[in-house]
């Protein structure tokens, strides 16, 4: 197809402007799980940092809180039905995926216990602070060891399929939150 890029508004997706006629294209594209998580992280790592911005016994706190934690949960979910099973199945890169994952156990003991406290209690914030520097270490660890040992040891065309179901994860965890909200 012959156009002009016009605007990237996803991982995925990129809008192509025909050069005849005057309309867009949407057309997918595949991107590497590894660059994808790679993008995603500081933009997840930015949504934690607005929540704890906002001041005590704000009304936006619950509305910020359930957002970080369905974007946080559908990464996470992403993760572990796509690039850490894979990891986990190469002798090389076993450890590191297990360690990966068990960080995603305590993750969501923390996210749990933050979900059920207070947004006034005055442990609210701190624990949220915790949650935020237990996240970053976390991700520093997959950033250094588990998306490079992926990108050195996984073909392109193997990291690209990642990539897609990646997505289709996220989408459908985003969607079951949606659901119960409806139901
Ligand atoms: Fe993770
Ligand atoms: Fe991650």
């Amino acid at each position: 197809m012959q156009g002009i890029l016009v605007r990237n508004s996803s991982l995925s997706m990129i809008y192509v402007k025909n050069i005849n006629k005057k309309h867009f294209t949407r057309v997918r594209i595949s991107m590497k799980i590894t660059y994808q998580i790679r993008k995603e992280h500081p933009e997840l790592l930015d949504g934690i940092d607005r929540l704890i911005a906002m001041k005590k016994g704000e009304e936006k706190r619950h509305q910020g809180l359930r957002e970080m934690m369905i974007n946080l949960d559908a990464h996470a979910k992403g993760e572990e039905q796509t690039i850490f099973p894979a990891l986990l199945d190469l002798d090389k890169t076993k450890t590191i995926a297990l360690r990966a994952w068990e960080e995603h156990r305590v993750l969501r003991i923390i996210m749990a216990e933050e979900t059920v406290t207070g947004l006034n209690d005055d442990i609210w914030l701190p624990r949220l602070v915790v949650l935020r520097n237990f996240i970053k270490m976390h991700m520093q660890h997959e950033e250094d060891e588990v998306l490079n040992k992926a990108d050195e040891l996984l073909p392109e065309s193997s990291l690209k399929e990642l990539g897609k179901k990646f997505d289709f994860v996220k989408k459908t965890v985003k969607k079951t939150y949606i659901t119960q909200i409806i139901a």
